[in-house]
């Protein structure tokens, strides 16, 4: 996160520059500069064809500049420098000779506007390649707790794909999962034996903070992710329908609601999927009602343990302040949704039921009411205007990279041609992956598949790496995608 410049030291920052680079023709450049002097700052936009959205906000006494490049081999994405001004000049350069306009935001602000938004192209395959001063260092030290049924595959996907292009390691369990549903060990980590610390970890657990701090770094960033109660109820009945004991026997949701204490037994097999489950994959013990002052001092701890707290259900502001908490490009958050039900595996929820789910999971729901309330402050804090904006960005991003990489929209697994590309199925759930469009270059193929690839197979690939001398008897190599990743022969793309 960009620092808050304000006061005297603001005065230190006297120019900036965003500078853009075209990697096949580095003698065109293309930069953003601000000067400021005094109390008067100015903002020169020199662009050639180039897109580039630069938001000039200023509040009463607090400039703030943002400027995002529309690039999907971006680098760094400018972040926002604020600064005291009372009056500010913004610049915009002649797209042919640098020169510029003025526009005098005193006045502007006298019309009651607050900011200032310009638009000018930038086309794809330009690099920033520099930007300074530096406003932040990205992090690399992780922890993901990957809850069940709230997106986290999607979530995993961002992470294993960052790992892997900086050659990050990751502590992956030395089975399936984290000895789930187990409260976490560190002996369960794969290497743990040597001492190493880990930079990402993200895999399944139940979560044990002191066991994990064993094994990952102590500057470690942890996250998670939730989503509302009713339709994580609802993805866990039609998903684990024959793994929780307690959703065997019935044959819809809503007659499980009807009476769910029939044929839920706390602690029988899979029943963790039954009821609070998010609850307790954070740890939390699901068997003891919690009073209200214990109720916020968990609250508390969690909210002092996770740097933030994802909502699946609003997936793309949760990738945009998680780049920001982490320092990101928004290009490495930029997703397909993965591991979701085919729509013919949702059944509509009746609003009995939902109303009965609630008060089922209620610790879930206690859980979610408070997540989803500080979410929202710390939006408000970034700006909700400003996350707007980044959201459409993103949203733009990922639908170019979708024409690109796919061939039509997610499918049923048995309809992906190639095999390493199918998901894990469970019962009779329909999870839907992607086939990539025919055609693709070699580095286009390698790239498309790492958004695409799904989470069993991307940890196989991922361990490959990590344990190459190990991996040969450990991976079923008809399903996996060693390193590199390989596009079929041309003509055998029916693997
Ligand atoms: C930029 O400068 C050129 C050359 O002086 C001029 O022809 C052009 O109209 C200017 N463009 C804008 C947008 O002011
Ligand atoms: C900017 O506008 C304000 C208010 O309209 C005016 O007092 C001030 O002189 C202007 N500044 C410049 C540099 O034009
Ligand atoms: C990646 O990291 C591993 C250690 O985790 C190291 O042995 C290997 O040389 C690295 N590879 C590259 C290409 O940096
Ligand atoms: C399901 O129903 C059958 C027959 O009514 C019974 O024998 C079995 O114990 C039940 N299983 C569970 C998990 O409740
Ligand atoms: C599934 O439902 C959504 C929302 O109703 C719809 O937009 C989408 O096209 C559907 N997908 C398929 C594969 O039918
Ligand atoms: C989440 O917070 C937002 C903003 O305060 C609010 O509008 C929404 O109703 C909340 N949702 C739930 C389920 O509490
Ligand atoms: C992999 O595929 C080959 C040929 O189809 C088959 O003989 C072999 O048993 C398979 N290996 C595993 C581990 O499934």
């Amino acid at each position: 996160m960009a620092t808050l410049m304000s006061g005297p030291t603001s005065r230190r920052i006297r120019s900036f520059v965003f500078m853009t680079t075209n990697a096949e023709n580095p003698a065109s450049q293309s930069c953003v500069l601000l000067k400021c002097a005094g109390q008067l700052c100015t903002a020169m936009r020199i662009c050639r064809r180039h897109h580039c959205l630069i938001i000039v906000a200023f509040g009463a006494t607090i400039l703030t500049f943002i400027a995002l490049y529309h690039d999907l081999t971006s680098e760094l994405v400018g972040g926002p420098q604020h600064m005291a001004a009372d009056s500010v000049s913004v610049i915009l350069g002649n797209e042919s000779q640098g020169k510029g306009s003025t526009i005098n935001t005193t006045s502007l602000r006298g019309h009651g506007m607050n900011h200032l938004v310009l638009q000018s192209k930038i086309p794809a395959g330009q690099k920033i390649t520099k930007v300074w001063p530096e406003k932040c260092k990205a992090r690399h030290h992780i922890m993901f707790l990957k809850t069940h049924k709230t997106a986290g595959s999607t979530v995993l996907n961002v992470l294993y794909r960052y790992g892997d292009h900086w050659n990050l390691s990751f502590a992956l369990p030395v089975h399936y999962q984290f000895g789930y549903p187990s409260l976490f060990r560190a002996t369960w980590v794969k290497g743990h034996d040597t001492g190493q610390r880990f930079d990402l970890m993200c895999n399944h657990m139940r979560f044990r903070l002191s066991e994990v701090k064993k094994v990952m770094h102590p500057d470690t960033f942890f996250f998670t992710i939730l989503r509302h109660p009713v339709e994580v109820a609802a993805s866990a009945f039609s998903y684990y329908k024959s793994t929780a004991s307690a959703f065997r026997n019935v044959s819809s949701l809503d007659s499980f609601m009807q009476n769910p204490l029939h044929f839920f037994h706390p602690g029988a097999q899979g029943n963790n999927y039954a009821r609070n489950l998010m609850w307790f994959d954070l740890g939390l013990d699901p068997h003891k009602k919690p009073t209200q002052t214990e109720l916020q001092k968990i609250f508390t701890s969690l909210d002092n343990i996770f740097g933030i707290v994802l909502l699946a259900d609003y997936f793309d502001e949760s990738m945009v302040l998680l780049r920001h908490a982490l320092c990101w490009p928004l290009d490495d958050v930029v997703t397909f949704k993965l591991n979701s039900r085919s729509n013919a595996s949702m059944a509509a929820i009746s609003q009995e039921t939902a109303v009965r789910l609630r008060q089922w999971n209620s610790l879930d729901w206690a859980l979610y009411f408070h997540f989803n309330t500080s979410f929202w402050h710390h939006a408000a804090r970034f700006g909700l205007a400003r996350l707007d904006a980044e959201v459409q960005e993103l949203r733009a991003r990922k639908k170019v990279l979708a024409a690109h990489c796919l061939q039509g929209s997610a499918v049923e697994g048995r309809i992906i041609n190639d095999k390493r590309f199918r998901p894990f199925q469970l019962g009779s759930v329909q999870i839907l992956g992607y086939n990539l469009k025919p055609g693709l270059s070699r580095e286009e193929f390698t790239r498309c598949s790492r958004f695409i690839l799904p989470e069993l197979q991307y940890k196989d690939r991922i361990y490959v790496r990590q344990f190459p001398s190990k991996a040969q008897a450990r991976i079923n190599w008809n399903h996996t995608i060693g390193s590199p990743l390989r596009r079929p022969p041309v003509g055998k793309a029916k693997a």
